[in-house]
């Protein structure tokens, strides 16, 4: 027999937002011990109010959220992060005037990752410990915002589009470095990422939103073999003869 690993994270009909407004539909999503998710969509389908709504950050309308044990409905997102998850916002938030061991050390908890461990997995921080936030590069302060989530010393890491607007060789020492999170980490990652094949290429699983919706769950690989079927999911091919930017202007 196969052993089925722990589950870790739960949404049950998920369904959140901001004040009135509902943006996220009936979320069903599950994540095992250990395990890799890739959550992928056009712009603006709901990737980052999926992270927002797991880290407390969104009013939920409805459904259950449970992590490991814990019902997180009603928790704000500092006891989410103690219970132990790691969040890489879209704009990466670190922290302006704090140096980069002030960031690495204000929301650090007792465990594996230390400050001295985020210097092993990124060499230039180590480089930059005494100069502030807001004098890094793009790519160094993305370094930071993952290096920050993982002196929390989570049991899962949510990262939204770490990869957003970094030049190409800054891209690939992200990915080496996430490669190795995945690897040796010792924790769960959901990873939300407009390069689709990254994305596919990196988590076991996948997940396709389309306006707040579920419209596809299951092995990457199935997304990655069947490339017409992964267009029709994420509607890059648009409409049928309507996409035709040449034309336009
Ligand atoms: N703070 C907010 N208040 C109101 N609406 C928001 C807010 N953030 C995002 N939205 C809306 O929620 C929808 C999903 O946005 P988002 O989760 O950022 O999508 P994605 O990350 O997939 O691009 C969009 O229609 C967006 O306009
Ligand atoms: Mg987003």
């Amino acid at each position: 027999m196969v052993p089925t690993m722990a589950e870790l994270l739960r949404l049950e009909k998920v369904s959140s937002g901001y004040g009135e407004t509902v943006v996220l539909e009936n979320i069903d999503l599950k994540l095992a011990e250990s395990g890799t998710l890739a959550i992928i969509g056009r712009n603006g389908v709901g990737k980052t109010t999926l992270l927002a709504t797991i880290m407390g950050h969104t009013r939920l309308h409805g459904g259950a959220i449970r992590f490991g044990g814990l019902d997180l409905a009603g928790r704000p997102g500092h006891e989410r992060a103690v219970a132990g998850i790691g969040y890489v916002p879209q704009e990466r938030e670190i922290f302006a005037s704090l140096t980069v061991e002030e960031n690495l050390t204000v929301a650090a908890r007792p465990g594996p990752w230390t400050a001295e461990r985020v210097y092993e997995l990124f060499p230039r921080l180590a480089q930059r410990r005494r100069n502030r936030g807001n004098q890094l590069s793009g790519g160094e302060q993305q370094m930071l915002s993952i290096g920050r989530a993982l002196t929390v010393n989570p049991k899962l890491l949510l990262m939204d589009e770490p990869l957003e607007g970094l030049a190409p060789v800054i891209v690939e020492q992200l990915l080496a470095a996430m490669e190795r999170l995945r690897e040796t980490g010792g924790f769960s990652i959901v990873l939300v990422e407009q390069h689709t094949r990254i994305a596919l290429a990196f988590a076991q699983r996948t997940v396709v939103l389309d306006r707040g919706r579920v419209v596809f769950d299951g092995p990457s690989g199935e997304l990655a073999g069947d490339p017409e079927r992964l267009a029709k999911l994420i509607g890059v091919a648009g409409q049928p003869g309507q996409l035709h930017p040449a034309a336009e202007g």
